[in-house]
């Protein structure tokens, strides 16, 4: 199949590149290689592969990047968190007007099938299991209790503490920063343009993604990248809060076959997939196993927060296995080995 893959020169568009080569699929690449994104402006296609040097809110370059193309594949996004609030036009034009941009290209071109990159940030801090009042969607956690190293986010009718819950693609959406909001948005432009339409989306709600290549020594690297560079320079990695959150890491790899198999076996409606190992390991955990691959110092807890961030973070990604028969490959100390070691 003939595909489009925007942000195909990024850290997940680069596996899915290969992926989708793999499958036999014909693959165009759009990327503006902008320089925030990417360490290397230099980056250059495999063999076979054609790319486009283009911004995804160039429309004149989006009707040129869907010419015979069957399917898209949207990876093209500023990613990160959102530091402050200054942040938030480039996320919004990025991310929503560059998606916005995209569905209305899709449609003059005709092409009915998408595949977009969404995130486990849609949730916020998805659902808490309270001993009283059952499943709960905490609320964004206040400032002064975390300042006071009050990290687990209470229940929101009686402030007891919550068990942590799987988070299912029906649960609320609840985004909590800049990033988050700008990804809510995007699944909702796609959600308005297969109605306006009959077009097909699958949204998938990666969990934290790691794997060679991640983006290192940026503010947009994620806390794997983070640790593994202070590793390799001989210092602790700092752990924030209590080291006790939790997350779902996913190897880049399964997140690639993933996308692929929503791609190729997606082709009505509007479904969102949760992407993860189904495992969740906490922050320290994840620390301590590259300290150890790296036979680096111990990591350090700090204490310190992001207001942003939330504590806990844990997909349930049984729809993806369930409907597109997706398992993942690679085990957590062995991938966290590879990113040690890469
Ligand atoms: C990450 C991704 C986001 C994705 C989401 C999906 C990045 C930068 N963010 O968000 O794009 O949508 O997963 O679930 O890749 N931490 C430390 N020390 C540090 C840095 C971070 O302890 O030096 C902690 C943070 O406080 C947080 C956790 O590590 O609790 C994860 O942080 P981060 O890697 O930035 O990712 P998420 O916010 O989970």
């Amino acid at each position: 199949m003939k595909v489009l893959l925007t942000g195909g020169a990024g850290f997940i568009g680069q596996h899915v590149l290969r992926e989708l080569q793999a499958r036999g699929h014909d693959v165009r690449v759009l990327d503006s290689l902008r320089a925030d994104v990417h360490a290397s402006p230099n980056w250059s296609a495999p063999p076979g592969v054609e790319i486009q040097v283009a911004d995804v809110r160039d429309s004149t370059a989006i009707d040129r990047a869907l010419r015979g193309v069957q399917s898209v594949l949207h990876l093209a996004a500023k990613v990160g968190l959102g530091v402050d609030v200054d942040d938030l036009p480039d996320y919004a034009s990025s991310n929503d007007a560059g998606t916005a941009v995209l569905l209305a290209g899709m449609a003059r071109a005709g092409v009915s099938r998408l595949t977009l990159a969404s995130s486990m940030v849609v949730y916020g801090e998805g659902v808490g299991r309270c001993p009283e009042h059952g499943a709960v969607t905490p609320g964004p956690r206040k400032e002064r209790a975390l300042a006071a190293g009050q990290f687990e986010p209470p229940c929101p009718v009686c402030g007891r503490p919550l068990a942590t819950a799987l988070v299912g693609e029906s649960a609320p959406l609840d985004p909590r920063n800049a990033y988050a909001s700008s990804k809510v948005a995007q699944e909702f432009y796609c959600n308005n343009w297969a109605r306006a339409t009959g077009g097909s989306v699958a949204a998938m709600r990666y969990h934290n993604v790691y794997g060679p290549g991640m983006p290192r020594n940026t503010p947009y690297a994620g806390v794997a990248a983070i640790f593994t560079s202070a590793l390799r320079r001989g210092e602790a990695p700092r752990v924030f809060e209590d080291g006790g959150q939790r997350r779902d890491f996913v190897h880049v790899r399964d997140v690639a076959t993933a996308t692929v198999a929503a791609c190729e076996q997606h082709v009505s409606g509007v479904r969102a997939f949760n992407v993860g190992s189904g495992t969740p390991r906490t922050v320290g955990e994840m620390a301590n196993q590259l300290a150890l691959a790296l036979r680096g110092p111990a990591p350090v807890v700090t204490g310190q927060y992001r207001l942003g961030d939330v504590r806990h973070i844990t997909a349930d990604s049984s729809r993806l296995r369930d409907e597109l028969a997706w398992r993942p490959s690679v085990d957590f100390s062995a991938g966290m080995a590879e990113l040690a070691l890469a």
